[in-house]
């Protein structure tokens, strides 16, 4: 296993358990027809969209889950500002409805996280469910007053500090770096 990969627990030592490698130019249309079926033809009219389209995904920060070959998870993280201050952006997390619920969707958080905080950024930001990703260590209350590029839910605004102090004043709007 390359040091840029990471087995989900607990079935990582099956010869068959899948694995979670950096997201390659090769896995990026798999990754696609993944995420469009996970959220449907909605997904471009999320405010979370106005984050990705027009910026570069973090590639050491991005990883997909494979069994034999296939790709059937997928996280991406990308670099944005809040007020001032630079954060990494989670989205889109899927993971194939026939695989959910084995820890892969955890274990490809942890993944970006993990390395997210090795390349140095303080924070993780995303939108999304605070029942599943505060398993993982988000929360809603430090970035209360952090605005997303249109309308949002803002208790589904969460953020991961990756170093102490991390998630302090993130104030303001938030938008590509
Ligand atoms: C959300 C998703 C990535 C989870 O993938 P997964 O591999 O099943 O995740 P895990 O195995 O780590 O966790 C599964 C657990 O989280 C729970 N869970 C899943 N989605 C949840 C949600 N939105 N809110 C609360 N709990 C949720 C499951 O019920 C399961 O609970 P259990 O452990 O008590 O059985 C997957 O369901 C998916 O792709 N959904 C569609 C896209 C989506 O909603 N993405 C997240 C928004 S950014």
């Amino acid at each position: 296993m390359s040091s840029s990969a990471v087995a989900p627990s607990p079935t990582s030592t099956s010869p068959l358990a899948p694995s979670i490698v950096a997201e390659k130019r090769e896995h990026a249309r798999a990754v696609e027809v993944l995420v469009d079926r996970a959220f449907g033809p909605g997904r471009f009219a999320k405010s979370s969209e106005r984050l990705r389209e027009g910026n570069s995904k973090l590639d050491d920060c991005s990883f997909v889950a494979l069994h034999e070959g296939r790709v059937i998870g997928s996280v991406r993280l990308w670099p944005v500002v809040v007020g001032d201050k630079p954060v990494a952006f989670l989205g889109p997390l899927a993971v194939d409805a026939d695989e959910r619920k084995h820890g892969l969707g955890q274990a490809l958080v942890e993944a970006a996280c993990e390395a997210a905080a090795k390349a140095g950024w303080r924070a993780v930001l995303l939108v999304g469910d605070a029942p599943y990703f505060g398993r993982v260590g988000f929360s809603a209350e430090p970035v209360s007053q952090a605005i997303m590029p249109g309308p949002a839910d803002q208790r589904r605004v969460l953020v991961k500090a990756l170093v102490e102090g991390g998630d302090a004043d993130l104030v303001g709007p938030i938008r590509i770096a």
